[in-house]
């Protein structure tokens, strides 16, 4: 059932207040200063003594796997790299006894994931599973795990499985960063209650709905769109170019904004849309300067930003404005506009949201 939504795709949107407090619940108490799952919590001596974490996934979990790479190195010291399951597997990758491999999947069926994970026992890492569908394959293949609560995701196009899995990989990387050391008594204890409150800031950054709305009427009959961020926001531009291809089917590239001058700028004139996520925390100066050198290239900027900034409304042609969160925290809220931008999009564009043509939910065969 829709709940009253037109789409799955907008309930899903809708419930992610709700379902990251369903993750964190019983496992995140910011008063008592604890946050524990008993997966994490029965292995702690593996991922303490990590040399490496490989994050293995496809798609959307893909993009949260890369913004687990952001927490878990800043919170623990911990080097981390996000593979492709489809690359990993068949790279004849370099796998060690000392590697926790943690393998994140909504469906917890996809068959590339599956593969790079069978292949990561074999070379004897411990294997850690963040899966939403409860006994699914991959988490009944994983050592141990990490369910998401994110409940059922019937559109394809994946929105709250992707930011129950950034709350879930938060969450273990506050509870290494805080007994590794690498984390301080105060950063640990902010997130803590930033992570607690979260929902109510995404709440918050659902009310840009209409705002969405108007910006995509504006922008519908776009044939290309570049989404723009940095540091933890880069892998937000990435998730939310894939959102619009996958259900608009407009062409859509996410980089990271330094990248610009690189190559991509050369796309720019006064046909392309440019979202960009500025947010107050964060490399907020570069990206301003970022914003500067398209502007002076007559593309047109859609920029996220903090509630109350001036710097980047003066130079962007629309901004939807989202509640202040700490650099860390700040995709789990960024995402949000980015969801109902596309979803409003492919609305207006008569699209099948809910089943985008060539896609199917969960990917069995390679
Ligand atoms: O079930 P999984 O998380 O393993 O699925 C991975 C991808 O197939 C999935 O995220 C896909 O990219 C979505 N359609 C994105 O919205």
């Amino acid at each position: 059932e829709k709940g009253g939504y037109d789409h799955f795709m907008l309930k899903e949107i809708y419930e992610q207040p709700s379902v990251i407090k369903d993750t964190y619940r019983g496992r995140l108490n910011a008063n008592l200063g604890i946050v524990q799952m008993a997966g994490v919590e029965d292995n702690i001596e593996k991922f303490l003594n990590a040399k490496r974490i490989l994050i293995v996934a496809c798609g959307t979990s893909w993009h949260a796997g890369l913004v687990a790479e952001y927490i878990f190195e800043e919170f623990t010291r911990i080097p981390v790299e996000v593979e492709y399951a489809s690359e990993f597997r068949y790279r004849n990758p370099i796998i060690n006894k000392d590697d926790v491999v943690i393998a994140i999947s909504q469906s917890g069926e996809t068959a590339d994931t599956m593969a790079a994970i069978k292949l990561a026992k074999e070379n004897g890492a411990f294997v850690f599973g963040v899966c939403n569908v409860v006994g699914s394959s991959i988490s009944r293949e994983s050592h141990a795990g990490a369910y998401t609560h994110a409940g059922p995701e019937i559109g394809v196009a994946s929105t709250k499985a992707f930011t129950t899995q950034i709350t879930v990989l938060t969450m273990i990387a506050l509870r290494l960063g805080k007994a590794k050391g690498t984390l301080s008594n105060t950063d640990f204890h902010t997130y803590l209650q930033e992570l607690e409150i979260i929902p109510e800031k995404v709440k918050e950054a659902l009310e840009t709905n209409d705002r969405a709305k108007e910006i995509a009427a504006a922008f519908k009959d776009a044939p290309n769109c570049l989404y723009l961020g940095r540091g933890y926001n880069f892998p937000v531009a990435l998730e939310g170019a894939l959102k619009l291809k996958e259900i608009s089917y407009i062409h859509a590239e996410g980089y990271p904004a330094a990248e610009m001058k690189h190559g991509p700028i050369a796309l720019i004139d006064e046909h392309m849309p440019v979202i960009v996520i500025a947010p107050k925390q964060g490399h907020y100066d570069k990206i301003v300067s970022n914003i500067q050198e398209i502007k002076s290239r007559s593309g047109k900027i859609i920029a996220v930003v903090t509630k109350g900034d001036t710097q980047v409304r003066e130079l962007a042609d629309y901004v939807i404005e989202i509640p202040e969160t700490s650099d860390a925290l700040s995709p789990l809220i960024t995402t949000i506009p980015l969801q109902l931008l596309s979803y409003h999009i492919a609305v207006m564009r008569g699209c099948n949201v809910d089943q985008p043509r060539n896609l199917a939910k969960s990917v069995t065969v390679e």
